[in-house]
């Protein structure tokens, strides 16, 4: 019989031992462009897998409703000063599983069911807990949506603004998933006062930039703000709140327990500190300010290869692909460029079809191969393989596009490895 807590997962479970290994191979050996992933460090990693998983709590630090969690409070402690220390704000909850929880308890504790939200548009880049109609936010609230100007694919403040004052939102939502470009915090927070509106940012994609200081702040100028830890913070899966001011401390707490969550996840806590830890040193500002460069040459080469990219560029580190001009579906794109291990997604861009099948927009974002090392002269080659791949796929037979890329691929990744077990 193997000791309960020691042997090793290959010897008690290999189907999952295998589909583990070989995951950490694909991501070793493939070029990561989904804008919400990253590579977490060691560290992350070696707190997230550690035996404080065990342990259940509910509650605050301090007000607790199980015993034996002082060392927990440590972590959760450390977790707030450092998010406080990072974004410069005064209130923090570190407990949300995810962004779309921490949406979720800003929406219970600012609203009343039937209460009217104004976001971003799905197709214009924004996110499903922000009111879309599949989602619980768009379900129990009275949801609208602002887009984008269809000649810039920027948003059109002032028909944002015209907009507010017709429908009057309780709350105003800026952010989403899929906006490439900052976004001018001080004309929202005006639109926000103008009509009664509070205004919630969700910097989810471009916490990190902000951490790093190489994008601007939100946490002065809304009333809440929310993010993941994945993605540029380039920490474990969760989300967090911030305020720049504690007057909605009591809400928010009760929001998030008892409100949407039930016990925390005390591993992912752990590494949520770690995480906050990591971008509060100044090597952490160098990551952000290599986003930056790594998207903007990744935009331009594509660019002079003929491929539109919606806004035309970025501020971030995600760039929109909009592949009607190669008369490609964004599933196309996406599938050839799989084919040769460049993982990204299919996307809508602004005004584009309902149907996911037929986006037109290919999503790419450059926080996992930045943090793997690579710097504008390898975006420069990304960029050209993409840029093979889409010219193959408008074609009818990629395949052997397909096969020169991949290869190039493998020689990339094995000249940036990752993990050592990999
Ligand atoms: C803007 C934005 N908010 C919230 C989320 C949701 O995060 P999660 O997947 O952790 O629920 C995302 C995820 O991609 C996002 O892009």
């Amino acid at each position: 019989m193997p000791d309960f807590f020691s042997a090793p997962l290959d010897l008690t479970d290999p189907p999952v031992a295998d589909a583990l290994a070989r995951e950490a191979r694909r991501q070793s050996a493939q070029i990561e462009l989904i804008a919400s992933e990253n590579l977490v460090s060691g560290a992350v990693l070696e707190a997230l897998g550690h035996q404080i998983a065990n342990k259940t709590l509910e509650g605050y630090p301090g007000k607790r409703f199980h015993a034996g969690g002082e060392f927990v409070d440590v972590l959760e402690e450390a977790a707030v000063e450092r998010a406080q220390r990072l974004f410069g704000c005064e209130f923090v909850n570190v407990q949300p599983h995810s962004g779309t929880q921490a949406n979720q308890a800003v929406l219970f504790a600012l609203l009343e069911p039937g209460d009217r939200l104004l976001s971003l548009d799905l197709a214009a880049g924004g996110h499903l807990s922000h009111g879309s109609a599949p989602n619980l936010s768009g379900r129990w609230f009275d949801a609208h949506h602002y887009g984008v100007s269809r000649d810039t694919g920027l948003i059109d403040y002032d028909a944002l603004a015209h907009q507010a004052q017709q429908l009057r939102p309780k709350l105003l939502i800026a952010g989403g998933s899929a906006y490439p470009r900052e976004i001018d915090f001080v004309r929202m927070a005006e639109i926000a006062a103008e009509c009664g509106a509070r205004l919630l940012v969700d910097m989810a994609h471009f916490a990190g930039l902000v951490a790093a200081g190489v994008h601007p702040s939100p946490v002065p100028h809304a009333d809440l703000v929310t993010c993941t830890t994945t993605k540029t913070l380039r920490g474990p899966r969760g989300g967090l709140i911030l305020s720049r001011d504690a007057q909605w401390r009591k809400a928010l707490q009760a929001a998030v327990f008892p409100g949407v969550q039930g016990s925390l996840h005390t591993q992912v806590i752990a590494a949520k500190a770690v995480c906050l830890g990591e971008a509060l040193q100044p090597a952490f500002q160098e990551y952000g300010a290599q986003l930056k460069r790594n998207a903007a040459t990744l935009a331009e080469t594509l660019h002079q290869r003929g491929v539109d990219i919606v806004s035309g560029g970025t501020d971030t580190h995600l760039v929109l692909l909009d592949l009607r001009r190669q008369a490609i579906t964004g599933q196309r794109a996406q599938t050839v460029l799989e084919a040769a291990s460049i993982t990204s997604n299919r996307n809508p861009v602004p005004f584009d079809a309902r149907n996911p099948a037929q986006w037109a927009g290919l999503r790419l974002g450059v926080g996992a191969v930045t943090t793997r090392g690579f710097r504008e002269q390898e975006m420069q080659r990304v960029g050209g393989l993409i840029a093979d791949l889409l010219e193959a796929a408008s074609g009818s037979d990629a395949s052997a596009t397909v096969e020169a890329c991949a290869a190039r691929v493998a020689s990339l990744c094995e000249a940036f490895p990752i993990y050592p077990a990999n």
